[in-house]
């Protein structure tokens, strides 16, 4: 029996057909914020809970089972694809992903290696259980880095506030640059498939740090990549979802690579960038993760207001602007969860 779950919420909203309430995911629902993750995350390193597939599937289930939302996302890392490649990936606590061996020359470039899905399997064994454990409850979402955003990590050798050194690479060697990128736009492009192949039910490409550049260098070095990428994916029936940070100013350009759904980060008027997109191209947004720090009575205020904005579009999934903040009380987030789904109701 196949599991596309085209008669899912998430699904029909994706592809932007009506339902009766909008669908509710949270970006990094699976993490910091919740006492079960740490209780997992104090016995394995956070690879560790990546590359066991059991332990993956435990941690991609805590938000389905303790939130009820309506769609999971694969518990893993964008920056798995760049280890795969031969990026020596650390996570520390504190400190966030690192790089020791960045990519800052032409040798380095040379060095990645791009025929690495056999390195990847376990996240191919780890769809395969999680779909075990859904069993067809609701879809699950896989996802990868963007080309940029995953560029960045490799040339900064980990998390960067400015990106000198990879806007540096853009602007004086943008040979070498569109080398490196190729390079991790036919990686992701082959991860994602393998991933749609292991059967997830959508797809997310994450460009978390896209919002870092000018027009003409996202179109460029990042826009031509993702389009890349998505015209190589075997969608079948499954949706594919754009996210950038900068989205409220790249949509347009995000529009012409054809995903079914823009991710929309919270600066923008969600309602104004829905009605500049071609029909057909949902969008998924845009609560400032911010507000889950509020009071309840400002969440539920601010999530209806958003609502109130989107209720006639079909093609609207809720979902926050950016990642769950690792300090967010869960009963905020939670609650959150309970008023998208109990009162945002079609008449
Ligand atoms: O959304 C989910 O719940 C699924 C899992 C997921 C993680 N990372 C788990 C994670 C997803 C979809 C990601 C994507 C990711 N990873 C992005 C894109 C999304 C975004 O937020 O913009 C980025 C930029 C990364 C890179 C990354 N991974 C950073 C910068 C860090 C450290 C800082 C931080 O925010 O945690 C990570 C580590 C990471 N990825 C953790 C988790 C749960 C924390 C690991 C820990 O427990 O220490």
């Amino acid at each position: 029996m196949s599991n596309n779950q085209k008669e899912s919420l998430f699904v029909r909203a994706a592809f932007s057909q009506p339902t009766e309430r909008p669908p509710v995911w949270m970006m990094r629902q699976a993490g910091r914020f919740m006492k079960e993750y740490w209780d997992i995350k104090n016995r394995y390193s956070f690879l560790e809970m990546c590359k066991t597939p059991e332990i993956a599937a435990d941690v991609t289930m805590l938000p389905v089972d303790l939130l009820g939302i309506d769609a999971a996302i694969l518990f893993s890392d964008i920056l798995v694809t760049a280890e795969a490649m031969g990026g020596d990936l650390s996570f520390t606590q504190g400190v966030g992903p690192r790089f020791s061996n960045p990519v800052r020359n032409s040798a380095d470039v040379d060095k990645l290696e791009t025929d690495v899905m056999d390195r990847l399997k376990y996240v191919a064994d780890a769809i395969v259980v999680i779909q075990q454990r859904l069993n067809g409850l609701i879809p699950l979402i896989g996802f990868a880095g963007a080309p940029f955003t995953v560029m960045s990590y490799l040339v900064e050798g980990g998390s960067s506030k400015d990106f000198k050194l990879t806007k540096l690479m853009l602007h004086n060697e943008p040979e070498l640059a569109h080398r490196l990128l190729s390079k991790i736009a036919d990686v992701t492009t082959a991860y994602l498939n393998l991933q749609i192949d292991a059967g997830v039910n959508a797809v997310q490409i994450f460009d978390s740090w896209a919002g870092a550049l000018s027009w003409d260098d996202y179109q460029e070095f990042s826009h031509s990549y993702i389009a890349r990428i998505i015209s190589g994916l075997k969608r079948k029936d499954i949706p594919v979802i754009s996210f950038c940070k900068g989205s409220s100013v790249f949509a347009p350009l995000m529009a012409q690579t054809k995903p079914d759904v823009i991710s929309v980060d919270w600066n923008a008027d969600l309602l104004s960038v829905k009605k500049s997109l071609p029909s057909g191209i949902a969008v998924q947004g845009n609560l400032d993760p911010h507000i889950l720090y509020a009071d309840k009575k400002v969440i539920r205020e601010r999530i209806l207001r958003l609502y109130e904005k989107m209720k006639d579009e079909p093609g609207f999934i809720f979902n926050l602007g950016h990642g769950i903040m690792p300090d967010i009380p869960f009963d905020h987030v939670k609650y959150a969860v309970e008023v998208i789904k109990n009162e945002l109701k079609k008449a």
